[in-house]
C-alpha cells in the first residue's frame, strides 16, 4: 500500500472505523492510489459509520472459492454456510451420483449452489444446478454471480420453495440444499441492528409446530421426498434451537438416515437427511 493510501487508512480509523475495514475500503475505492476516488471512499466510510454492512459497501465478498457480488437485495453469505458447503461436498463424495442434479432452495446470491457447482467442477464432476428463490431481485444477483464465474450448468426458477419447479425433476434430484429464513419475528427484534440492512424476507420465518421460526424449514423437509432420487440428500442450515425439530421432521418425512452437525462455534447448524 502506498504512503498516501496508508494516510487514508489512518484518516478513516480516526473517524472511528475498524482498521481492517478501513484498509478494505481504501483498497476497494482507491486501488491505484487514484486520489479522485477519495470522495467515493469518504462516502463509503460514512455509510459504514452509519451502520451499513461493509459487504454491501464494497459490493462483493468471498464465499468458499468464489468472489460473490452482493448488495442489499440478498443476504450476505455467512461463514457457517461455507461449512454447509463443505459438508455437502463430503456427502456427495460418499454418494453414488456421478453427475448430480442439485437444487438450491432460497439461493439468494447463489452462494451455496454456485460454490458446489464450482468445487465439483474442480474435481471433474459435471453437476447440474437449479437455483430457486421467490425474490426476482435475488435471482438477478445469483444470475450475475453465475456469469461472473462462468458457471453455465445452472437454471434459475422463481418459485416459493418447490411450488413452481419443473415437475419432470420429481424423483431425479440428488441433492437439495437450503439455507432458508429461520429466525422468528420476535428473535429478529433482538438481533444486531446491522441485520436491518438485509432483506427481512431472507431472514424471518413464521413459527410452526410451536417452534420459533420453523415454518420454512418444515415445508422444505416435508416436501423434499417427492423431488429426491433414491439415495437423495437434503442438507439444510437451521438455527441453534431447531435441532430436535428438524431431526423429528426429517424422520417422519421418510428419511432413513438423519444426522445433524454443529458449526465451528459449536452450535447445532446443519441437517443432513438421506433417503434409502
Ligand atoms: C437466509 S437467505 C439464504 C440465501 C443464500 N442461500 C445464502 O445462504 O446466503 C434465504 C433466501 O430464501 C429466499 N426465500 C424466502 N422465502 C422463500 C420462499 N417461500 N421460496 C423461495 N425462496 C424463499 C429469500 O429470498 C432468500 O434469498
Amino acid at each position: 500500500m502506498t504512503d498516501a493510501n496508508q494516510d487514508l487508512v489512518a484518516e478513516l480509523v480516526r473517524y472511528g472505523l475498524d482498521g481492517r475495514e478501513a484498509r478494505w475500503l481504501v483498497e476497494e475505492f482507491v486501488p491505484g492510489g487514484d486520489l479522485d476516488a477519495v470522495v467515493a471512499l469518504r462516502l463509503g466510510a460514512q455509510r459504514r459509520l452509519n451502520g451499513e454492512p461493509i459487504q454491501y459497501i464494497i459490493g462483493h465478498w468471498p464465499f468458499r472459492s468464489l468472489d460473490l457480488d452482493v448488495d442489499s437485495r440478498v443476504l450476505i453469505p455467512r461463514p457457517e454456510t461455507e461449512e454447509l458447503v463443505g459438508i455437502a461436498m463430503s456427502e456427495l463424495a460418499r454418494g453414488a451420483a456421478g453427475a448430480p442434479v442439485i437444487v438450491d432452495l432460497g439461493c439468494g446470491s447463489g452462494a451455496i449452489g454456485l460454490a458446489l457447482l464450482s468445487e465439483l467442477g474442480d474435481r471433474g464432476v459435471v453437476a447440474t444446478l437449479v437455483c430457486v428463490d421467490e425474490s426476482d431481485d435475488a435471482l438477478a444477483v445469483a444470475r450475475r454471480n453465475a456469469l461472473k464465474h462462468h458457471l453455465h450448468a445452472v437454471s434459475f426458477v422463481r418459485s416459493s420453495w418447490y411450488r413452481d419447479l419443473d415437475p419432470s425433476l420429481a424423483g431425479h434430484v440428488d441433492l437439495i440444499v437450503a439455507n432458508p429464513p429461520y429466525v422468528s419475528a420476535a428473535e429478529f427484534e433482538e438481533l444486531e441492528p446491522v441485520l436491518a440492512y438485509e432483506p427481512r424476507d431472507a431472514i424471518v420465518a413464521p413459527d410452526a409446530r410451536g417452534v420459533a421460526g420453523f415454518e420454512d424449514l418444515e415445508t422444505i423437509i416435508n416436501d423434499a421426498r417427492r423431488w429426491l432420487a433414491p439415495g437423495g440428500l437434503l442438507i439444510c442450515e437451521h438455527s441453534n434451537v431447531h435441532r430436535d425439530a428438524v431431526m423429528a421432521c426429517a424422520a417422519s418425512a421418510g428419511f432413513t438416515s438423519v444426522e445433524d452437525f454443529d458449526d465451528m462455534a459449536g452450535h447445532p447448524r446443519v441437517l443432513v437427511a438421506r433417503l434409502a
